[in-house]
């Protein structure tokens, strides 16, 4: 299986998850957090690629068959956020959240289609429930409408995939302690203070834990899982409710 964004945060939890009882392929930029993830781990192989290259979706797909054997999941999870409200968006940092968040898995599933057909295989995008239903989000409006958007190719692929036995499921996190707010410019003290305040407004009470979305996307790309497709499982405490 393939897990992009591997090398940290959640994907790092997916890749620990998984590697329970999958080999498992961690993709993303920096070489030395993909050797962290695979550390102690056997099943846990490392490609240093970004996703938005030209030629890397086949790239990682062909070291996954290499590597593994066979692909059998693929999980869309690297992103990156630029927040800034509209005035202040600028182009480069759009384009970027636009090539990794979105470009980035339509390419990767396409190039990925043929090994995961062979398989019955999953393709499991991660998305969030800050732009789940309907919902807006200040400040967020680039990186929501690629998770909007990413949402709409989960349905969109599981008709057109079905005929070929591959599912396609999305899972919609709440407000994850992952770090990913100090990844994406915050001090740590400014991303404490956020995730004490999203906790103090959530349902659940507090926010969430990596591993827990990873045995949610173990749960959703299990074979018993096969009857859904082209669900979005909203994994927030309750958050996106309030
Ligand atoms: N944390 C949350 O509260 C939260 C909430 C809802 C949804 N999510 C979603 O959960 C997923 C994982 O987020 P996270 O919280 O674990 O954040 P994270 O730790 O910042 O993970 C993002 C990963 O994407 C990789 N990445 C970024 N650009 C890339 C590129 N061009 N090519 C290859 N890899 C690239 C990064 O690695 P490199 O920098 O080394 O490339 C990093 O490992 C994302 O889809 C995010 O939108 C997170």
């Amino acid at each position: 299986m393939i897990i992009t964004g591997g090398g940290t945060g959640i994907g790092r939890a997916l890749a620990h998850g998984y590697a329970e009882e999958h080999d498992v392929l961690v993709v993303g930029r920096t070489e030395s957090t993909l050797h962290e993830t695979a550390t102690g781990y056997d099943n846990i192989h490392v490609l240093a690629a970004d996703i938005t290259d030209h030629g890397s979706a086949e790239l990682v797909v062909k070291t996954a068959q290499r590597a593994l054997g066979r692909v059998d999941v693929l999980i869309n999870n690297a992103a990156t956020a630029a927040p800034a409200p509209l005035e202040h968006v600028e182009p480069a940092a759009a384009e970027s959240q636009m090539a990794v968040n979105l470009l980035a898995p339509i390419f990767l599933t396409q190039a990925a289609l043929d090994a995961l057909a062979e398989n019955r295989g999953t393709v499991l995008n991660m998305s969030s429930s800050g732009a789940s239903g309907g919902r807006a989000w200040p400040g967020f409006s680039v990186y929501g409408a690629t998770k909007v958007a990413l949402e709409f190719l989960t349905r969109t692929w599981a008709l057109e995939l079905a005929p070929r036995g591959i599912r396609v499921v999305a899972i919609a996190a709440g407000v994850v302690e992952s770090g990913m707010g100090v990844r994406m410019g915050s001090t740590p003290e400014q991303y404490r203070a956020f995730l004490a305040d999203i906790a103090t407004r959530t349902p659940a009470g507090r926010v969430g834990r990596p591993a827990e979305l990873a045995w949610w996307a173990r749960q959703l790309t299990a074979p018993e899982a096969e009857y859904a497709t082209g669900s979005v499982v909203v994994v927030d405490g309750g958050l996106s409710l309030m």
